[in-house]
């Protein structure tokens, strides 16, 4: 927690501090009201019944009542003020350090988890901070003057005080130990759940189509009862601290009144005045003791929490992205050539090498079509070249350079990526079509016009400023296609990468959209991922990856005669003939 609070700025720091002069103020307003009421009953007691010096002394407890309203309600609005402003930077911290991650951190973290870290864990910080703190702040100011003013009475009240105090602590160390473990894992348990929840709700598909509903129910009962038993189990140990403290309180005012009435009993006429007023003063002083480890326990109560969302939001912003800018970035011609030098990949974390030893090498304005089966690395290929992940061996090369020796931002705004997920924005289409910036931007039209999206465009309400909800929600798979082939081809940029982005469709669109690519957008380098023979048949060359390898390469006409992995593939694709030799030359 406190690592924390180092991120503060100065701004926040000055707040904290008007806070804590506050929170002083108040306690010292609140604690000067039972001298007031000493002097009063020592100008009763002396017999002076001067009415001013006692209405003067009333109106000084007045005036301090309304001074510590007014100062806790300016503690209130600084601790306000400071919190908000603190977990609104934290939120943007977060938010940038996650910008700057590479997949391999968003893939160990989760994004339920990422989610959760940005959102809920910085509010425990904000109400820890805005509540916590003031009540921190006030438990020792309250205890300590307490203390002070006990000591000095009669020994047998201020025996049952320290008897009262040993209680207490002796609670709140057995309650800390038994609910803060549990406060603590809280979280955890909380991330599990919305795990849960996530998957329900973006596999409803699959869940609906395999009337798997029951399977899911299971999965979130399960999580929801760990995570409500062990609320139950912290709530019940801390519930018993409020009620154990006021029994205390009950318990200490009733021994001091009893004992009170005893020494009263046997002292002489004169002295008992004297006591009796000391014991009204000595109820007051405890009553804010009792107060002090009143604050301590709203204040322990935030605290575990607050202190286990720190560690969680720390980590995320200690968390340094695996793939960095380097400190002297290249920046070639672009020579449109992209090439791999023995490439190896493996995923953090795992140990099965995913691609082994891939080499190959594009020309400009080449088309490489790289197909094989689901599983055989086509997709971490391609997300090598943006450098979404980095190498474990060998040289991923973009116009002649490594791409670790570029900066991000320019190697990939030489990119036009459609990944194998057509992702959407909420937005118009022409938001979606004119995402990010790019130096040669090809119009909306022209980039729909080519991605073969233009005619349902048109017939959608608004045209291209027709609305896509979230997700593409409203569109069909091959929509969604389209409309993300569009994207990545409005950049005109060096370098097209289609990940499978052409298997909706159908093959008539399919054929159109590939004429229209090499066409209008000639002399951009093409990488062409499919599992469709027919997308991939007119690439200059093609790659067969299997298992990580490159199992074959050569034109359409070469792997089949050559490559059994490729020849397999054509034979649940094509006409037999066409497979076994016969209707070569027919393409
Ligand atoms: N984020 C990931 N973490 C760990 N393993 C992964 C990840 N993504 C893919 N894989 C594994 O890498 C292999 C290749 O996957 P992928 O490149 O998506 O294949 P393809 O695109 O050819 O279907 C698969 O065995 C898959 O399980
Ligand atoms: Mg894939």
């Amino acid at each position: 927690m406190f690592e924390l609070l180092k991120r503060m700025n100065r701004q926040e720091v000055i707040l904290l501090l008007l806070c804590a002069g506050m929170v002083v103020c108040q306690v010292g307003f609140t604690l000067q009201m039972p001298v007031y009421m000493e002097i009063i009953t020592e100008l009763v007691q002396s017999g002076s019944t001067d009415p001013t010096i006692v209405t003067q002394n009333g109106i000084y407890m007045v005036l301090c009542a309304f001074a510590a309203a007014a100062s806790a309600i300016a503690a209130h609005y600084f601790s306000v003020q400071m919190a908000s402003r603190f977990s609104r930077d934290l939120r943007r911290d977060i938010f940038y350090q996650i910008e700057s991650y590479s997949l391999a951190e968003i893939d160990d973290f989760s994004t339920a988890s990422l989610i959760t870290r940005s959102t809920n864990d910085v509010t425990q910080v904000q109400n820890c901070l805005a509540r916590g703190l003031r009540h921190t702040l006030m438990a020792p100011i309250y205890a300590i003057w307490a203390l002070s003013r006990i000591t000095g009475h009669y020994a047998i009240w201020t025996q049952l005080t320290f008897i009262g105090i040993l209680v207490m602590c002796c609670m709140i160390v057995f309650l800390v130990r038994y609910a803060h473990p549990r406060l603590r894992r809280r979280q955890e348990y909380t991330d599990n759940l919305s795990r849960v929840l996530r998957e329900n709700l973006t596999g409803i598909y699959v869940i609906r189509a395999n009337n798997a509903e029951k399977l899911q129910e299971e999965k979130f009962e399960k999580e929801n009862t760990v995570l409500t038993v062990n609320e139950r189990k912290a709530h019940h140990g801390m519930g018993l601290m409020r009620p154990t403290i006021q029994l205390t309180s009950n318990l200490l005012a009733a021994g001091i009144y009893v004992s009170g009435a005893y020494l009263i009993q046997q002292a002489g006429a004169a002295e008992q005045l004297t006591i009796f007023s000391e014991m009204i003063a000595f109820t007051s002083y405890t009553a804010n003791l009792i107060q002090s480890f009143m604050n301590m326990n709203i204040a322990l109560n935030m605290y575990p929490r607050a202190a286990v969302s720190s560690e969680r939001i720390l980590e995320v912003l200690s968390r340094q992205s695996t793939i960095k800018d380097p400190a002297r970035p290249v920046s070639p011609e672009p020579l449109g050539t992209l090439a791999f030098q023995h490439v190896s990949f493996t995923y953090p974390g795992t140990h099965q090498e995913v691609l082994k030893d891939v080499s190959f090498a594009v020309e400009k304005g080449k088309t490489l079509g790289i197909i094989g089966s689901t599983g055989s690395g086509k997709t971490t290929l391609m997300n090598l070249i943006p450098r979404l992940y980095d190498v474990s061996g060998g040289t991923v090369l973009v116009d002649g350079v490594d791409v670790r020796a570029m900066s991000q931002q320019d190697l990939r705004s030489r990119i036009g990526y459609a990944s194998q997920q057509a992702v959407l924005l909420s937005g118009t289409v022409d938001y979606n079509v004119q995402y990010g910036p790019s130096k040669q931007p090809l119009s909306t039209k022209e980039a729909l016009d080519i991605a073969q999206a233009s005619e349902f465009v048109d017939s959608m309400p608004g045209g291209q400023q027709a609305e896509v909800a979230r997700g593409g929600a409203n569109l069909s798979g091959g929509q969604k296609q389209r409309l993300s082939i569009a994207r990545a081809v409005r950049r005109h940029p060096e370098f097209y990468l289609f990940d499978d982005t052409f298997s909706a469709l159908d093959y008539k669109t399919d054929r159109a959209l590939r004429t229209a690519l090499r066409k209008q957008t000639a002399g951009v380098t093409t990488i062409l991922v499919s599992q469709r023979i027919e997308t991939i048949r007119d690439a200059d060359e093609i790659l067969v990856l299997d298992q990580g390898q490159i199992a074959g390469r050569g034109s359409h006409a070469e792997l089949l005669r050559s490559c059994p992995v490729y020849r397999e593939i054509a034979r649940t694709q094509l006409p037999e003939e066409e497979v076994s030799g016969d209707g070569e030359g027919s393409l």
